[in-house]
Formats: C-alpha cells, sequence, structure tokens
C-alpha cells in the first residue's frame, strides 16, 4: 500500500514537520498568516495549490464581514498564490455558497473574475454534492459546493489513469465501422467527470462518493469544515507527479497535506489557528505510524443495517401517511 511504502522510507513523526520552508523538506506548516507566509516562498515552487478559503458564513474562526470586504481581504493573497504557482501548476479552489439576510451568493461566481484576470483558465467546475446539511426554510436545502480548478497554461499535468472509476456498462462495444464488436470503454474505468457525487446509484454500489466530514466521519476532528482527504487525493493523482509541492494556504487541520504525503508528494501549509496547526501535526505524525484516521476513497458509503439504531419514522407521521 502507498502509506507503508512512503513510511518505510521515512520516518518522521509530527515534531518533524518544519515550520519554514526548505527545499529539503517534506512537509511544512506554516503557523499564522498565510499572506505573510507565502511571500517567503520562490517563485513557480507549487506544483498544485489546493485550498478552501474561510468562507465568511460565521464560523467559529472569522469575523462576519460584508462580502466586499471579504473578497478585497483575499486579492493580496490571490496575487501570491500566482506567483508561487509553477507555469504547469494547477490551483483548486473550494467553495460554498455565502448567505446574507437569505441572499444566496455564490462564491465562485465571485472569484472567476479575479483568477481569470490573472490570466488562469478554468479546466473545471466542479459539483461536489453531498447528503448532509442544515435544513433550510425558506429555500432548498444546500447540498453542494464547487471547486474551480484552473491552469496557470495549456501546459498542464492530468493525469486521468489514476482516478478512473467503474464503467457503467464495461462491455459495451462499438457498434458500426472499423470497430465494430470491439469494447469501446476503458479497461481502467471511466472518466470521473466533474460531478463528485453521492448518489445511489445501484452500478456505481455508491463506491466513488466522496462524504462530507460530518460527526460520524472517521477523520472528523473539532475543526468546523473539513476537507475529506479522498476529495483532495483525487486532485493530487491527476494533477501532480510524486515528489511535487501541494500547497494549502488555509490548511486547517492539514487535510490537504495529508492527501500529499500519503501518496509521496511534499506538502506545504498555512493555518493562523495554532490549534488547528497542531492538531494537523499531530495527525501526519499518525500517518507516519499507520494510525490516521482515514475514509479511503472507493470506500462504500455507510448504509444502517437493520441492527443498527436509525431514527425510525415517528408512528402519528404513518398514520397521516395511511389517512392521505
Ligand atoms: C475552510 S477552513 C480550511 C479547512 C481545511 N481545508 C481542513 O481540511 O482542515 C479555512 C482555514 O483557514 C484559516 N485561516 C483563515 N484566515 C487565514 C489566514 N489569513 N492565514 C492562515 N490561515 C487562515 C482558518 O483558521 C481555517 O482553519
Amino acid at each position: 500500500m502507498i502509506m507503508k511504502e512512503y513510511i518505510s522510507t521515512e520516518s518522521r513523526g509530527a515534531s518533524e514537520v518544519a515550520s519554514l520552508f526548505s527545499e529539503d523538506a517534506e512537509a511544512v506548516i506554516a503557523p499564522g498568516d498565510c499572506l505573510a507566509t507565502l511571500r517567503t516562498l520562490p517563485n513557480g515552487v507549487a506544483k498544485l495549490i489546493i485550498t478552501s478559503p474561510p468562507y465568511n458564513i460565521g464560523k467559529v474562526y472569522e469575523r462576519a464581514t460584508k462580502l466586499g470586504e471579504y473578497l478585497k481581504s483575499i486579492n493580496p493573497i490571490i496575487d501570491e498564490l500566482v506567483r508561487v504557482l509553477a507555469d504547469d501548476g494547477s490551483l483548486c479552489w473550494q467553495v460554498g455558497n455565502y448567505v446574507e439576510d437569505g441572499e444566496v451568493f455564490p462564491l465562485d461566481i465571485f472569484y472567476y473574475p479575479f483568477f481569470k484576470e490573472h490570466g488562469f483558465k478554468l479546466r473545471n467546475r466542479i459539483v461536489w454534492h453531498f447528503e448532509h446539511g442544515l435544513h433550510a426554510s425558506k429555500r432548498f436545502s444546500g447540498r453542494y459546493e464547487t471547486l474551480l480548478w484552473f491552469t496557470k497554461s495549456d501546459d498542464y499535468t492530468f493525469n486521468l489513469d489514476p482516478v478512473r472509476v467503474p464503467s457503467k456498462y464495461p462491455g459495451k462495444t462499438h457498434f458500426k465501422g472499423e470497430k465494430r464488436g470491439q469494447a469501446s470503454g476503458n479497461p481502467l474505468g471511466k472518466n470521473p467527470s466533474d460531478i463528485w457525487r453521492i448518489i445511489a446509484q445501484e452500478w456505481e454500489q455508491e463506491l466513488w462518493n466522496i462524504p462530507n466530514v460530518k460527526a460520524n466521519h472517521p477523520e472528523k476532528t473539532i475543526h468546523p469544515c473539513q476537507f475529506p482527504i479522498e476529495l483532495v487525493e483525487r486532485c493530487v493523482f491527476a494533477l501532480t507527479n510524486e515528489r511535487d509541492w501541494v500547497l494549502d494556504p488555509f490548511s486547517g487541520v492539514g487535510s490537504a497535506l495529508l492527501a500529499a504525503l500519503r501518496n509521496k508528494r511534499r506538502a506545504f501549509g498555512c493555518e493562523k489557528e495554532l490549534e488547528y496547526v497542531e492538531i494537523a501535526r499531530q495527525r501526519i505524525g499518525d500517518l507516519n505510524t499507520g494510525k490516521l484516521r482515514y475514509r479511503q476513497l472507493g470506500k462504500p458509503v455507510h448504509q444502517p443495517t437493520g441492527r443498527e439504531k436509525v431514527a425510525q419514522m415517528p408512528l402519528e407521521w404513518r398514520n397521516l401517511e395511511t389517512k392521505a
């Protein structure tokens, strides 16, 4: 397994995660404000920048500001990210919606011009659909976030084979022409598409879905909005090669860094909350000792069995159903 190979060649512990960038490091977490840290990094060092920036939706770690003010505060950070991204590199910006007085502001739409002005090209607007979240009463409940994948140039890494998913009809053949009767698909599976979701489709057996990190997810820490490691892994496999640097300027409890380190990439994170930095260090230590709690891509989404305690439909609702 990839992780075991990694451990056999490396013996770092949580305390060996560096705090400052150096070419020799494997894992770095710089505590403090990311803008100050990014200014110290060399040009073009990161092959992949993947992050979920603070959303300004009133989580415990942020001061609620108006949307314009929020975007203005991120702009100088984007300038630095453009500088540190390799010419053949990718930037994945994962955001949800900002809601103010019941009005929804889709953050990816607001961010798009910022990156476009820097000459970036959008390769995919990935919709990440998940099942769990707050129930809205005056609009439909929000069940997706987006990931904008930009490249800096037309010359970029895209490894499709490691992220292929099982085909719906693997036995499908060409029905006409020279290849008539030959298999039309790819033996390694199909392209995972730009919708990464949880949908109960029998043929998929829910295997290639990516649940969000809620209370019963094995990766859950005290952080209110973690990346599932497997979400980042799909990007790491597709957009980088071994030994490349993966950078998360808002690294929280280190999920993106773990996705990189698990797969022989180098990882650099910035995080202003020291408590999260400590948890990230601990999780990297756990990775190295084989104790990391992790939900692997391709693992079936949990389905409650008949023997488990799950909420049952209240009796009075069942009666209502019968009357109707
Ligand atoms: C949406 S969370 C990212 C969580 C992360 N993806 C994970 O899996 O843990 C955003 C993080 O950015 C951090 N943050 C906000 N502003 C920052 C800044 N200026 N510099 C560094 N970190 C910052 C917050 O403390 C928070 O942990």
